[in-house]
């Protein structure tokens, strides 16, 4: 699998703090990583691309410089909300941007606590474009997230390599967690664990700035998002079999792949090692003929009308599978229910909406929820047109979609994938049996 976009952002971003040049494999080949790249270039940082190696030449943490212009995130909030904090703590103005999606998205949750820190930020209302002026040194800060979000999580980490002191952040739900590792990785010491009493699964991760660090070799692990497409596929598609391999499977990151296995689908992760602090393994999948979830209800008449239920603490670790699972949802008995996913609603596009609309164009039947949709079980889709709203992963949840269905699906604007996965459709057709 190509690499991981949550990783690959992060390697790069890390690399170009640190001193020294790093090696980077497996670099994800996504729009939304290029805008990185491009926003480091600007900040001045030399980049050049070996095969699927990238060598990035970092600059220290005081080597940035100004920005001729507003700098581009592209479609990217990871580039925005994570660079955002590497700004906060410069000693000079920068103005971030991007497409009409990303300045439609909420960046409130990462002007209070940079502000906090020192920073001062002017917004569109709380939106992009942003401007930060940033301060040299920061205050650390303890805070505690109002919103679970890794990005927001990992903007604050960053702000906090270049504060006087300890920045410490406090999760009341779990969220991806590959800044600590890559900054570990970079030999900068993080110090993480729970945050008892505050929450039941409430945990901390804190740092001490100012850190100077250097150069690192890095392999970046398959992107399992992006292996969850082939997966839902080959695992709905009677008769396949699929093996993937050099998939990161991060803990935080594999509760889609345990969701399937838990609908009696035939997942199983195999082989696992650590590269680069992250764990690897080969992911196994077996087209199943009929299914049936393996949840524990009394009676058969319960297992007929109950939804499997996704809601609470697992939704941040599952969120960017969530229409994807809405579309496996509708092919098991019962049918499928998610809640407290109204983040949802600000990701690249309104991912409940956008699952609703194409799911009954496709025949199924589905409720919206404000934070959430129910979807009912056991459906033959048949194949329609699909308006992905410009989100790549609407686009690729309804691939899937119409792999299953009956008679011809129509992706509008389906080249939007390139957004995570340029691939896509290639490694697809390689696959799929006609
Ligand atoms: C990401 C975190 C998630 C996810 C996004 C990538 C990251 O966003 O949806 O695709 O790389 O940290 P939030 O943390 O804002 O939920």
């Amino acid at each position: 699998m190509p690499g991981d976009k949550s990783v690959s952002h992060r390697a790069a971003m890390i690399s170009a703090l640190a001193e020294g040049t790093s090696r980077i494999r497996n670099f994800s080949a996504s729009a939304d990583c290029n805008a990185t790249l491009s926003c480091l270039r600007e900040l001045g940082v030399s980049i050049v691309r070996e095969g699927s190696d990238l060598l990035i030449h970092g600059v220290g943490s005081d080597g940035f410089r100004g920005p001729g212009g507003p700098l581009d995130c592209g479609n990217s909030g990871t580039t925005m909300r994570l660079l955002a904090g590497i700004l906060a703590g410069q000693d000079f103005a920068t103005t971030v941007t991007g497409d009409e999606s990303l300045r439609s998205r909420p960046m409130a949750r990462i002007i209070e606590p940079l502000q906090m820190m020192g920073a001062s930020i002017s917004s569109n209302d709380g939106r992009a474009p942003l401007v930060i002026h940033g301060h040299k040194p920061l205050e650390p800060i303890s805070y505690e997230m109002p919103v679970a979000s890794a990005q927001l999580k990992s903007c604050i980490l960053f702000a906090g390599l270049n504060a006087n002191g300890r920045t410490e952040v406090i999760e009341n739900e779990v969220t991806r967690d590959h800044t600590e590792r890559m900054l570990r990785e970079f030999a900068v010491p993080i110090e993480s664990g729970d945050a008892e009493p505050k929450g039941e699964k409430a945990s901390f991760a804190a740092i001490t700035g100012p850190a100077r660090f250097l150069a690192r070799d890095i392999s970046v692990p398959g992107d399992i998002s992006s292996a969850a497409y082939f997966v839902a596929a080959a695992a709905l598609l009677p008769g396949s079999s699929l093996q993937l391999s050099e998939v990161g499977v991060n803990p935080t990151r594999v509760l889609f792949l345990k969701q399937l296995g838990a609908l009696g689908l035939d997942v199983e992760i195999v082989g696992v090692r650590e590269k680069s602090n992250e764990p690897v393994g080969v992911v196994r999948v077996r087209g199943a003929e009929r299914q049936t979830p393996s949840a524990k209800f009394d009676s058969p008449m319960m297992v007929q009308r109950l939804p499997m239920m996704i809601q609470g603490l697992i939704v941040p670790q599952l969120i960017d599978e969530l229409p994807l699972l809405a579309v496996v949802g509708s092919q098991i008995e019962g049918g499928i229910e998610i809640r407290d996913a109204g983040e949802l609603r600000v990701k690249e596009s309104d991912r409940i909406a956008a699952t609703a609309m194409n799911l009954k164009a496709m025949g199924a039947e589905v409720v919206e929820f404000d934070d959430g949709l129910r979807v009912s079980g056991q459906t033959q889709l048949r194949g329609a047109k699909i308006d992905p709203r410009g989100d790549h992963r609407i686009a690729m949840a309804f691939t899937v979609a119409g792999l299953i269905a009956q008679g011809e699906t129509d992706i509008e604007d389906a080249e939007c994938v390139g957004v995570s996965f340029p691939e896509f459709f290639e490694l697809l057709d390689s696959v799929v049996e006609r």
